[in-house]
């Protein structure tokens, strides 16, 4: 989001404390961001809060000394994005009829700029019919609409009202500036460890923190792509938007992705997979006895390899190769054998790449013998970028397909 210019509109319901956050994380993002209040919505946080947070000045009144002459004309046709948080029903009905009485309303008549609209109310006002046909017009105009959270609300009741949570307003953000260059695609992302049960209290498991791979299908979701992502077990919530698949062991993982993959265009396998499992799993908890323990383990199935084999996977296969020595050697090695279009290099004896950190430097390894190498770089960015190469080959790919 660096350098884009998102212009929040504040209404007066009792979520716009949450709008608060919501600026805080845009700027965090680098955003560039001007907020602009109804009076309502500066009887429940003073514009004061937004100044600082935003290090702009705020735009309430019309015809105040802050809001320049062509402010209402200007600020929603230069912005890359306005986002109305939280939007309330009178505000959604002045939208819907062109009504413009206010600094905010005003602009909104005026914008060029994609509108996201973010409706926060009492269960009973979202649920009427006409605030559903103000936004189902909305919507017919070419606003996103997000639908709001389910759960209890402000005014004590319970149900869809919620101002959706400020990060998964700025995932809904992010798609809007985003490209959508990977409509169509259909890719499947595999990521995190697996777990391996030695009893119904212990398992083998990776230090794979599943980072990587929910950055790869949060970008693709971001870029227009249908996005499927397997996961062993993580800390982190499910991307927006992604059909998430949860899985254990090994075998889940291959029986998850080998269901879906003749649906599927592109398959990532960022997932570190438990190559061994103990080869029998207690049903009770095992005892420790007077003598050392040994655990005889058995072979997982390589999931990536099979895939390079098999007929029901035609699409592109990418692969990780996570190091500790003889990265470029290893990665080869493995792009062959598993018969991958691409492979991405990890050093993961790094402390600022691989397991667990935000930040990853990799080495892209082709199938015809082409090699990349990336600086260190966010995950979020060397998803990107992965996504970019990844496209080439699937754009490829359909060409050959189409001059067979
Ligand atoms: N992989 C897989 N199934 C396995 C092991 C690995 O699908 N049982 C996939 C991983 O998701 C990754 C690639 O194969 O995309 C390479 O995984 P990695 O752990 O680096 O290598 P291994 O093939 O397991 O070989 P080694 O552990 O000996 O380095």
């Amino acid at each position: 989001m660096k350098g884009k210019g998102i212009v929040v509109g504040v209404t007066g319901g009792i979520a716009a404390y949450k709008a608060a956050e919501l600026v805080r994380l845009l700027v965090r993002e680098e955003a560039v961001v001007r907020v602009a209040m109804t009076a309502n919505a500066a009887r429940f946080v003073a514009p004061l809060t937004f100044e600082a947070l935003s290090g702009n000045r705020v735009l309430c009144d019309m015809w105040g000394p802050e809001a320049g002459a062509m402010d209402h004309i200007s600020l929603g046709q230069e912005a890359d994005l306005v986002i109305v948080a939280p939007a309330t029903a009178n505000f959604i009905g002045k939208m819907a009829n062109g009504i413009g009485d206010d600094f905010l309303s005003t602009m909104l008549l005026a914008a060029t700029a994609p509108v996201l609209v973010c409706p926060a109310m009492n269960v009973k006002m979202y649920g009427n019919p006409v605030v559903q046909k103000n936004l189902e017009v909305l919507k017919d105009r070419g606003v996103t609409v997000m639908e709001p959270g389910e759960g209890q609300l402000a005014c004590r009741s319970e149900g869809k009202g919620r101002l959706p949570d400020p990060p998964e307003i700025v995932e809904e953000a992010q798609r809007l500036l985003s490209p959508r260059d990977l409509q169509g695609m259909r890719i499947l992302v595999t990521a995190g460890p697996t777990v391996e049960p030695l009893d119904p209290v212990r398992y083998i498991t990776n230090r794979s923190s599943g980072k990587m791979g929910y950055a790869v299908a949060r970008a693709a979701w971001r870029r227009g792509a249908s996005v499927v992502l397997v996961s062993g077990p993580t800390c982190i919530a499910p991307p927006r938007g992604v059909d998430f698949k949860p899985v254990r062991t090994a075998f889940e993982m291959r029986d998850t992705v080998f269901a879906l993959a003749p649906r599927t265009h592109v398959i990532v396998k960022a997932a570190a997979v438990a190559d061994y499992r103990p080869k029998s799993t207690a049903d009770q908890k095992i005892k420790k006895g007077p003598r050392a323990l040994t655990l005889d383990l058995e072979k997982n199935p390589d999931i990536l390899a099979e895939l390079g084999k098999t007929d029901t996977f035609s699409g592109i296969l990418v692969g990780f190769a996570a190091e500790t020595e003889e990265l470029l050697g290893n990665a080869e090695a493995k792009l062959k054998a598993k018969n991958l279009d691409m492979i991405v290099a990890n050093d993961v004896s790094r402390k600022d790449a691989g397991f667990e950190t935000d930040t990853n430097a990799v080495k892209i390894l082709f199938r015809e013998g082409r090699m990349e190498e990336t600086p260190l770089l966010g995950k979020d960015q060397v998803a990107d970028l992965l996504l970019d190469r990844i496209k080439v080959l699937w754009e490829d790919r359909g060409e050959r397909r189409r001059g067979d």
